[in-house]
């Protein structure tokens, strides 16, 4: 069975040695990962480096929040390394400046809307607007495509709603909190299955636990490949 670049397994490991290894296993299984804040100082940036040179994609989910000028600099920084997708917080100046300092590179920019770790009582206690979670996060959506964002990272849960934006035509939705039928949540809480969150609009499923921390990860991956194939 060939790899589905639709699945993004999370290598949520604290360095590159361990990161590899997981990579080693998985082989052809799995053409697409993504490498996040865990990993910064664990030699993160050299792994995706080194995994651009294997063939592989690349999502770097370092979920930048500044003022604009240093998300330029920083994001025109990581785009000399020529990976697949980039994350920053869906503020529009913060897109905008994202946008900006990609330049011509093919990163694409992913905006983060709202943590789906926070609830309402956090909302609260940043300040954040009154309102349902849901609507916020669409209306985020919907500013950051407008700032000029590629695609934005939701809940599976949020992802047919943004995909109905017309904001949204053209625009990546990718979704992590994603479980095969049977597996562990451990502290994902709005989960939808791997089919569930392509049918509602998702283009990519981010899934980390339940495939490196599998006793044989090639093996899972696959059983979610097979999956999507149906989906
Ligand atoms: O192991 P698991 O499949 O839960 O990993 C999901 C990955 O997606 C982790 O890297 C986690 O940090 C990330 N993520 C998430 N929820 C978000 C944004 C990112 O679970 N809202």
């Amino acid at each position: 069975m060939q790899a589905d670049d639709r699945l993004i397994v999370a290598l949520d490991v604290p360095n590159l040695l361990d990161g590899g290894n997981i990579v080693d296993q998985l082989g052809d299984s799995v053409s697409f990962y993504k490498i996040g804040l865990g990993m910064l100082t664990g030699g993160g940036l050299a792994l995706a480096n080194e995994l651009k040179q294997r063939g592989k994609r690349v999502f770097l989910d370092m979920k930048f929040f500044d003022i604009g000028a240093t998300v330029e600099k920083a994001v025109a920084g990581i785009a000399q390394y020529d990976l697949d997708f980039l994350t920053v917080h869906g503020d529009p100046h913060v897109v905008r400046a994202a946008v900006a300092g990609r330049g011509d590179s093919a990163t694409k920019i992913l905006a983060v809307t709202i943590l789906t770790s926070l609830d309402r009582s956090d909302l609260d206690v940043c300040l954040i607007k009154d309102g349902d979670i849901q609507n916020l996060v669409v209306e985020r959506a919907r500013n950051a495509f407008i700032a000029g964002a590629d695609g934005v990272i939701a809940s599976p849960q949020e992802a047919a709603l943004i995909r109905a934006l017309p904001e949204a035509a053209g625009k990546l939705i990718v979704t992590p909190g994603v479980r095969p039928a049977g597996a562990a949540l451990g502290d994902q809480k709005r989960v939808a299955t791997p089919a569930q969150a392509i049918q509602d609009g998702a283009d990519h499923i981010v899934i980390g636990r339940p495939i490196w921390q599998a006793t044989n990860p090639r093996k899972a991956a696959l059983a979610v490949i097979n999956e999507l194939a149906s989906a």
